[in-house]
């Protein structure tokens, strides 16, 4: 339960940080970490499906990736019409889009890049590279979101050593409602050096999918399903 104790600990950042946001609670998930290596990719392509029902502040659904500095890089599919959601990508929210957008909770203030709108049956690509040769003073992670093949929104940011990877239904303030099944195609998580123990870090809350790897190095799902979740 290592990374039960780790995601919540990245998690607990969301919760105190100085995100102007109460009441966080937390769903379905599947989640690996922590590593006693590093990240230096992952990449995921989220599809969201239905957009939740009722539509009160707010709700979110992201892959996300802690950081031994206690950081997370998260890309988020916001499905709220507020904040962000109001306006996505310079157009007035539309009733059962979704709003993504690259994104990072940086010592408690929520980085974002540009937001674009997708569909119930459009999937967000989401792609963090940590290729460079690490430069612990730089520490630099790129994210990359793309929907349909084209780059919607990007984001870098001085994270450091992304040391787990999971999934969160996250909702906010007010929101009650159900967030309906959906699912994380082809996902990707490569470390720096082989860590033998990470597949067993693994834990599946309400979620499916086969977690493969040949090399203890490079692991990969072909998909994972998260279940129906009420708040
Ligand atoms: C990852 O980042 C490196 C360094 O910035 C860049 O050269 C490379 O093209 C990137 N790879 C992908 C798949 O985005
Ligand atoms: C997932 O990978 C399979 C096999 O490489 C490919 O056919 C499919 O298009 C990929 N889907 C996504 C959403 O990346
Ligand atoms: C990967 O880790 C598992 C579990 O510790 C071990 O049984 C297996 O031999 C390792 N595989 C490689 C290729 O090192």
């Amino acid at each position: 339960m290592v990374n039960h104790a780790f995601l919540l600990g990245a998690l607990a950042a969301t919760v105190t940080g100085v995100v102007a946001q109460d009441n966080v609670r937390f769903g379905n998930a599947f989640s690996l970490g922590a590593t006693t290596s590093y990240i230096i990719e992952a990449e995921t392509t989220l599809y969201p499906g239905k957009t939740q029902s009722g539509d009160t502040p707010r709700l979110a659904l992201w892959p996300g990736m802690g950081t031994d500095q206690g950081q997370l890089i998260q890309a988020i599919v916001l499905g709220s019409t507020d904040a962000q959601g109001q306006n996505c990508g310079g157009k007035p929210h539309v009733s059962g889009q979704w709003c993504v957008f690259a994104s990072a909770l940086q010592s408690g203030t929520q980085l974002q890049g540009a937001t674009f709108p997708i569909n119930s049956n459009q999937g967000a690509k989401i792609h963090c590279n940590n290729t460079d040769k690490y430069d612990q003073a730089t520490g630099i992670t790129a994210q990359t979101v793309s929907v349909d093949g084209k780059v919607v929104s990007t984001l870098s940011t001085k994270s450091g050593k992304a040391i787990g990877f999971g999934t969160a239904e996250e909702a906010q303030d007010q929101f009650k409602g159900v967030v309906y099944e959906h699912s994380y195609v082809n996902t990707t998580v490569v470390l720096a050096a082989a860590d033998p123990h990470f597949a067993a870090t693994l834990v599946k809350n309400g979620a499916t999918g086969s977690l493969v790897t040949k090399d203890n190095k490079t692991f990969k799902v072909d998909k994972i399903t998260i279940a129906q979740h009420s708040f």
